[in-house]
């Protein structure tokens, strides 16, 4: 990869909006800081990387993501502990991963020390967003839009790197209900799900309105071919418990590689907890449910952090999960939230303080 060395310019906002800003009362990803990083590229290189106030942007109307949605994104958050030192969460994992996403796509790799840079800058620019506490953080969107002017069916030429904030508290706090994906599907063999590909969520939009209907919040995907694997559901990875064994789907190339589904693969291991990561059947966990070894399943990513599920439904058929007292759900959420926080020891380094 060719070294960049531009620095990042910044611009610093004249006003701030956070006094306008409730921070009790935070609907997720409404609320943006008073910054943004940004990044072209044009004549086949990354420039201009600069800090400037959060803005509205004015593009063609024939840019090309507009019409062939070339665009991913990631999802990571920022955290200060009571000293008001601020962290980032395994961040390389996040850097990595638009990189292959954006590979899929057919978009250039973004550089690492931009990447680093920008985030970093952002962040010590807009560090009063940040709140300490467990359960506050400072959600990160970085993406890659196709800008060049140009609707030919083919890889733009020109991209936008961005690094836009909002203020968070971890949401879906309540239990989820979930539909079990007998038709639609979120992805394919060999195509762009393993991606944190744009259109990837507004193909989920529509089944998943259809789930809502019916009283569900998420649904969990299937495998497209059979519809008898479960995968993952529409911003987390799942996890399901049998008796005191934890078991989740490997990775393929229609489900995303969580960065919190790895960590929870691993804590499971530091907690002698067996975690298998193999494929799972709707019929496995049906018959569980009814043997009563299903115990548990949860989400897992960055935004819920761990999100317990109650119900699933299969075939117009409702099972339900009833609360354990030593939730494993519960156990992972802590210990992951005081490893974010600074509140624990962080044996594998996925700590990085922004300095
Ligand atoms: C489809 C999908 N699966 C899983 C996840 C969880 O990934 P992570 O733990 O890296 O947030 C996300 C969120 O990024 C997602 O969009």
């Amino acid at each position: 990869m060719a070294i960049h060395t531009d620095k990042i310019s910044v611009e610093k906002s004249k006003t701030s909006k956070i006094r306008n800003v409730d921070f009790s009362n935070l609907t997720f990803g409404r609320e943006f800081t008073d910054h943004m990083f940004v990044c072209d590229y044009e004549d086949g290189k990354w420039q201009n990387p600069k800090v400037i106030p959060y803005q509205a942007m004015s593009y063609e109307p024939s840019a090309r993501v507009f019409h062939y949605g070339q665009a991913v994104f990631e999802g990571m958050k920022a955290y200060k502990d009571d000293d008001g030192k601020v962290f980032l969460f395994r961040p390389k994992q996040n850097f990595d991963r638009i990189n292959k996403s954006s590979a899929r796509l057919a978009m250039p790799a973004f550089p690492e020390n931009y990447f680093f840079e920008g985030l970093e800058t952002l962040l010590k620019l807009d560090n009063e967003w940040i709140k300490p506490g467990v359960g506050n953080s400072l959600y990160l969107r970085p993406f890659v839009i196709a800008t060049e002017p140009a609707i030919s069916a083919s890889p733009a030429n020109m991209y936008r790197f961005m690094i836009i904030c909002s203020p968070a508290k971890s949401y879906y706090n309540s239990a989820v209900r979930v539909l079990i994906a007998e038709h639609f599907s979120r992805s394919a063999n060999g195509g762009v799900g393993a991606a944190k590909a744009a259109g990837n969520y507004a193909a989920q939009f529509y089944p998943t309105s259809l789930a809502q209907q019916k009283g569900f919040q998420q649904i969990i995907w299937t495998d497209a071919d059979t519809h008898t694997f479960l995968e993952e559901a529409g911003t987390m990875n799942v996890f399901f418990r049998v008796n005191d064994k934890l078991i989740t789907a490997p990775t393929s190339d229609r489900i995303l590689d969580g960065v919190t589904r790895k960590s929870i693969i691993q804590l499971a291991e530091d907690l002698g907890i067996t975690c298998e990561v193999r494929q799972v059947t709707v019929e496995e966990i049906k018959n569980a449910s009814k043997d009563g070894s299903l115990k548990e399943i949860f989400g897992a990513g960055t935004a819920a952090v761990i999100s317990p599920i109650s119900a699933f439904e299969h075939h117009e058929e409702l099972f339900e999960i009833a609360e354990v007292e030593d939730s494993y759900a519960k156990k992972f959420k802590q210990t992951l939230l005081n490893i974010q926080h600074n509140l624990s020891e962080d044996k594998h380094g996925w700590r990085r303080e922004v300095k």
